[in-house]
This record gives C-alpha cells, structure tokens and sequence, in this order.
C-alpha cells in the first residue's frame, strides 16, 4: 500500500476539503511514508499542521509541528485516527489555515483535550493537551470532518469575510 498525492495544499472551494474522512485500518511504512511526505507540505508552506484531506486524501490523519522557543526546533508528530474523548474550558485564539490563505480570526474553542490516537505503527495512545498543542489538534481534527474555522466565526464576522472567502473558492475551482 502506498499512499500518493500532490503536496499542493487544497484551498476552500475543492471539495475534498468538505468530504468525510476515513479511518486507518493499514500501519507502517507507507503511512510512515505519507507523515514525512506531509511534515515536508506544512514546513513547505510554513503552517503548523496538516490534515490529509488538505493534500486530497480523505483519510483520519494529520500531522502537527509546533516551532519550540527554547530549542528553535519543531516538534514533528503524526496522529492517526485522532478522536478527542473530553474537552475542557473555553479560550479564543486567532488562527488561519493553509486552506483558507490570508485570513486570520479569533476563534473560541476548548482550553484542554483529552485525545486518543494511533500513531503510524498501530501503537495507541491517549494524552491531554493545553495550549497551541490543543489548538491546532482541534483545527485539524475539524478538517477530517469536513469543517473549517471559518465555519465556527459569528454571523457578523462570517459576514465580514465573506467577500474574499468567495475569491478563494472561484480561484480554487
Ligand atoms: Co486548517
């Protein structure tokens, strides 16, 4: 099995964006393949997460990598068919996405998760996570249901932006 695909990034208006996501049955080396083909996409276009079905591939997998202050180095992870079990607080960060270019917005969502996922050999996992961790986990976790943070914004703000979200989708088409 292999998993091939263009590491463009997908943007707003192609459907697969929109689709559902399967889940991983087939472990190892292909899918060991595909996190380091896609750690390459994101540090490509200077983002720090990636969902499959932002390079086309409609499966339950991401990969995260958050810059490290003390160390200057990223912190490179893959998550397989990610699940969060339990949310906690609320906090509002701003955040973007590679799919939805030159947009940035406050969005308001849980402070802390309780996540269960596999990683790319099978072995699974389950552990909290607090602050950007938490962020871009649920940013991307949405993107394997089909869901944008545009798509969480208030009625005025999704007003507001719906011009160029528009320019978006008819460039992406
Ligand atoms: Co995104």
């Amino acid at each position: 099995m292999s998993f091939d695909f263009d590491p463009k990034v997908r943007v707003i208006g192609d459907p697969v964006l929109r689709g559902e996501c399967a889940e991983i049955t087939e472990f190892g080396e292909a899918l060991e393949d595909l996190a380091y083909a896609m750690y390459e996409s994101m540090i490509d276009a200077e983002g720090i997460g990636l969902a499959a079905p932002q390079v086309g591939l409609p499966l339950r997998f991401l990969v995260v990598g958050i810059p490290d202050e003390e160390d200057d180095h990223l912190h490179l992870q893959a998550y397989v068919n990610p699940r969060i079990l339990e949310k906690v607080g609320a906090c509002t960060m701003e955040e973007g996405c590679l799919s939805v270019p030159d947009i940035r917005e406050d969005v308001t969502r849980p402070e802390r998760i309780h996540l269960a996922w596999q990683s790319v050999n099978g072995e699974k996992h389950e552990a909290w996570f607090d602050d950007l961790e938490a962020r871009v986990l649920q940013h991307e976790i949405d993107h394997l249901e089909g869901v944008l943070f545009v798509d969480l914004l208030s009625p005025s703000r999704k007003t507001a932006i719906r011009g160029r979200v528009k320019n978006l989708e008819k460039q992406s088409k």
